[in-house]
């Protein structure tokens, strides 16, 4: 099974943007250790990157035709992108929303996520472990739909 991992706008500069919020380590070395647990799982990940809000929907658009599900962490375009939202309820496979800092302990735009209600559900506040909890709850998803 392919699971799509889709990273936001800044995401990029993980490793050297705002360490004490987002960790010293960067996305490729996030990703390269995504894809170890999700081999273990039985599973095969595709990654993604863009700033671009157009270029992610086209990614999620893409992902509808062979993945079983997506883990996204839409950086600030969460709190703010209808376009995205409407990109998620279109696609119609499952994705889990995830956010490295806790997004309901920092400033007050952040406590409202606009993509949330279209998402599976939500993983904030856990670091570089919030995607792998992604993982684990889409593995539960597929196994209760078996
Ligand atoms: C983030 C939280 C967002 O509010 C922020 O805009 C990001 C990263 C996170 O992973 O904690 O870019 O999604």
């Amino acid at each position: 099974m392919r699971i799509m991992v889709i990273n936001g706008p800044n995401l990029n500069l993980l490793g050297e943007r705002e360490p004490a919020v987002y960790g010293g380590e960067t996305l490729q070395s996030l990703n390269m250790q995504l894809s170890e647990k999700a081999a273990g799982m039985g599973y095969d990940l595709e990654f993604f990157q863009s700033n671009s809000e157009g270029e992610i929907i086209d990614r999620l658009h893409e992902a509808r035709l062979d993945c079983s599900g997506v883990i996204l962490n839409a950086g600030a375009y969460t709190h703010y992108s209808y376009a995205l939202r409407d990109a998620i309820s279109a696609v119609r496979i499952p994705v889990v929303e995830v956010h490295i800092s806790n997004v309901d302990s920092r400033e007050d735009f952040r406590r409202n996520s606009v993509i949330a209600p279209v998402c599976l559900g939500s993983i904030s506040g856990f670091g570089k472990y919030s995607y792998a909890l992604a993982l684990i709850a889409l593995d539960y998803y597929f196994g209760e739909k078996k």
